[in-house]
């Protein structure tokens, strides 16, 4: 596992389009597939993304999938796809046919199974199973990755590659990746800042078996940290 930590949040977003930019750039005629996930974290990041790295990244080289997403219509200001069309993928004219939403206003159990079948049939198969070049993951402060929250650790084992999950502080149902495709990743990259993650982060770099996000930090092969300095403690680089 290896952590990055900068100043602010701006700074840790700034490196990490950079390092993906620099992992698409290091391997020029690959088309590189991406899974990213929703909250508020990454919004920071699309919108730098989209307005100062809009001419060196090469879209056309990447397919744009989710790690999960909230079972709400697109245009619903919670829905994970629909924040990234509107901050990234439509600022940058992202080509339809390379980006892969979850349909969150589909039911939950149907869009899961749809959506597993769609992955598995159009991402790259390692071991048997669809492998992304990288997926971006956040952390809540409850410990929860991936829509995978405390008390839901049995989607870290299911094999199904998507399940439906509940937000347990409001009912929302999601669907979310579960450990069968986190861990079949070439990479997991967490991106976290803000001081209320610290406890979260503390429990990711020195435990490992305290909730679904330090579990898949310390059980997956290829993992990389993006935090700021509230997040991250004062290691900054
Ligand atoms: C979601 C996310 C979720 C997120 C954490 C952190 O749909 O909510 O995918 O797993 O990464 O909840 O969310 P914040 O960035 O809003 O703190």
């Amino acid at each position: 596992m290896k952590s990055y930590t900068y100043h602010t949040a701006t700074e840790t977003a700034h490196a990490l389009i950079k390092h993906l930019i620099g992992m698409m750039g290091r391997e020029p005629d690959k088309i590189f597939y991406f899974a990213f996930s929703g909250g508020s974290t990454p919004s920071l990041m699309f919108d730098i993304w989209a307005n100062e790295y809009k001419k060196v990244t090469p879209w056309k080289r990447m397919r744009i999938y989710w790690v999960d997403e909230r079972c709400v219509p697109a245009e619903d200001s919670e829905s994970n796809y629909g924040t990234m069309r509107r901050l990234l993928l439509d600022q940058v004219g992202m080509p339809e046919e390379f980006v892969f939403p979850i349909l969150g206003k589909c039911p939950p159990e149907a869009e899961a199974k749809r959506y597993s079948t769609l992955v598995c049939s159009t991402v790259p198969l390692w071991r048997g199973f669809p492998a992304f070049d990288a997926v971006l993951l956040g952390a809540g402060d409850d410990g929860h990755t991936s829509s995978i929250f405390p008390g839901q650790e049995h989607l870290l084992s299911s094999f199904h590659p998507y399940e439906m999950s509940v937000n347990p502080y409001n009912g929302q149902k999601r669907i979310a990746m579960t450990g069968s495709l986190l861990f079949t990743a070439r990479k997991l990259i967490f991106f976290i800042t803000g001081k209320n993650k610290a406890e979260v982060v503390r429990d990711i770099l020195d435990s490992g078996d305290t909730g679904p996000a330090a579990y898949v930090a310390h059980h997956a092969e290829n993992v990389e940290l993006f935090l700021d300095a509230q997040a991250g403690g004062n290691k900054i680089l």
